[in-house]
């Protein structure tokens, strides 16, 4: 990830490094407050010229005589100016970053209202996964100086964005790391690896979470010869009122198990621990966001395989909230390992949680690769969270927890089964219903990514891959709390 530091126009006319102006398409540069009338005639002059309109995700490298040198300038566009919102920034933050990367090693840019989005955008977009080849070596930008006017003000925004953006970018190495490089103890590490400063973190190992009862859980991990790792991480400020769960899936590889997936769905099943990984993310950047919340995460780690002692369709599991469930598909996995991981996080006495999952391929039919499905017991939870998700520029729709269709998951000799009477009908809704029976009633927001926790096309600031979706909008509810 490239370095992101507060300058001032005193330093960039010290050097020769290209400066980045932001365009509007309907208002010429933005935030060219600092800069000469002069220079910003020159440059609203030159954009003219070069039929520079401004638009989303444009970007023009030109030649400004100023002070008696040439001085080179990245016209970037923002779009028009009714339309701009944060996300606009983020994205042209990434836009510049890809016209940049390789045309100069140090860049200025002039940032244009707020800066936490538009360096998130930066930083995010240098976003390269390359556990398995060796760095890009035309891409030489290595640093990039914001302007303003308050080095300490654009500092502390750089911080958060440089916080936020690495917890993102740990969510997109975890999930684009392939599949038996992260088995569920591996991924136990490395949530150690987050203790200190605030944070501690229990592993529950296959012995332990029997003796919980999470038989639930455990009947997933059969199938694999390695096994499951269960994470309970705890973040404890002093004088902390609120108590929150964040609960993630965490399934290392989900082939279906004896349910096997055909080949094609099961391409991008390496992605299906992207919830728990989220999880991870979050606990990486408390300590440095320091909010006043105390918060539990809950992962439930396991790989979702076929093998001779895999659990076998028609099998009842007995979760840890002593429910009884019907496995009538072993490819219902996700909604197995949170039944478990949604009741011990609601025993820890917290007030409310969330809870991440890749849960089903209907929520991407329904709402594509964009939008994550929430479902909630409580309308005033996901009204909080459906705000930081727009601060965050992420996009969250709520389905409906339909309680005429519970009766669809009730089980003929267990309590519950684990997928619907009724086929190919309201899958993501089911899923929802389904965790609703292990959280005590307690608030609850489950949400549904199975859309954006990955991507085929990539984006301004997101390569092909995982994406990170939700740690933001996580962070930004947790921070505002
Ligand atoms: N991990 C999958 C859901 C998924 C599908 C995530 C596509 C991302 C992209 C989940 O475990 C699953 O297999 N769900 C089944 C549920 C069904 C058996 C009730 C599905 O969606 O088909
Ligand atoms: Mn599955
Ligand atoms: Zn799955």
């Amino acid at each position: 990830m490239i370095e992101l530091k507060a300058g001032m126009l005193a330093e960039w006319r010290k050097t020769n490094h290209p400066l980045a102006v932001f365009f509007l398409e309907d208002a010429g540069p933005t935030g060219a407050a600092l800069l000469s009338t002069a220079l910003r005639k020159a440059l609203t002059a030159r954009a003219q010229e070069e039929h520079f309109k401004g638009k989303a995700g444009e970007c023009l490298p030109v030649q400004i005589h100023e002070e008696g040198r040439d001085r080179r300038f990245f016209l970037v566009g923002l779009g028009k100016k009714k339309a701009l919102k944060s996300e606009s920034l983020r994205k042209a933050g990434g836009s510049l970053y890809a016209f940049a990367k390789k045309r100069c090693d140090s860049l200025f840019a002039l940032p244009s209202g707020e800066v936490q989005p538009l360096a998130e955008g930066c930083l995010l977009g240098s976003y390269r996964f390359e556990e398995y080849r060796k760095p890009d070596e035309e891409a030489k930008l290595s640093q990039v100086f914001f302007l303003g006017d308050s080095k300490p003000k654009l500092e502390a925004a750089l911080l958060r964005a440089r916080i936020f953006a690495e917890s993102v970018c740990l969510v997109r190495d975890l999930v684009n790391r392939g599949p038996s490089d992260k088995p569920p103890e591996a991924l136990g590490r490395i949530a150690q690896g987050l203790s200190g400063s605030g944070v501690s973190v229990r592993l529950i190992d296959r012995e332990t979470a029997e003796r919980l009862g999470m038989g639930s859980y455990l009947s997933v991990a059969r199938g694999s010869s390695m096994p499951p790792c269960f994470v309970h991480l705890t973040y404890k400020p002093k004088g902390a009122k609120k108590k929150l769960a964040v609960v993630g899936k965490g399934i290392t590889f989900d082939s279906g198990g004896l349910s096997l997936k055909p080949p094609q769905s099961m391409e991008d099943m390496k992605g299906d621990m992207a919830g728990a990984a989220t999880v991870l993310a979050v606990f990486k950047a408390l300590p440095r966001l320091k909010p006043k919340v105390e918060v539990h995460g809950v992962c439930a780690f396991a790989y979702n395989m076929p093998g001779p002692d895999a659990t076998k369709p028609g099998d009842i599991a007995k979760a840890m909230n002593g429910k009884t469930i019907e496995i009538l598909n072993t490819d219902a996995e996700g909604r197995l390992v949170l039944a478990d991981a949604l009741t011990f996080a609601a025993r820890q006495g917290v007030d409310s949680i969330l809870e991440l999952s890749t849960l089903t391929g209907a929520a991407l039919t329904a709402l594509g690769g964009m939008v994550t499905a929430a479902m909630t017991n409580n309308a005033v939870l996901l009204r909080r969270l459906l705000s930081a998700a727009e601060t965050a520029g992420e996009k969250i729709w709520e389905l409906p927890l339909v309680p005429e269709y519970e009766e669809r998951i009730k089980g003929g000799i267990s309590d519950l089964r684990n997928i619907s009477k009724v086929r190919g009908e309201a899958g993501t809704i089911i899923g929802g219903l389904f965790l609703k029976e292990f959280v005590e009633d307690k608030p609850f927001v489950h949400l549904d990514f199975a859309g954006p926790a990955w991507t085929n096309s990539g984006n301004e600031y997101c390569p092909a891959g995982g994406t990170g979706a939700l740690v933001r909008t996580l962070l930004h509810y947790i921070d505002e709390l």
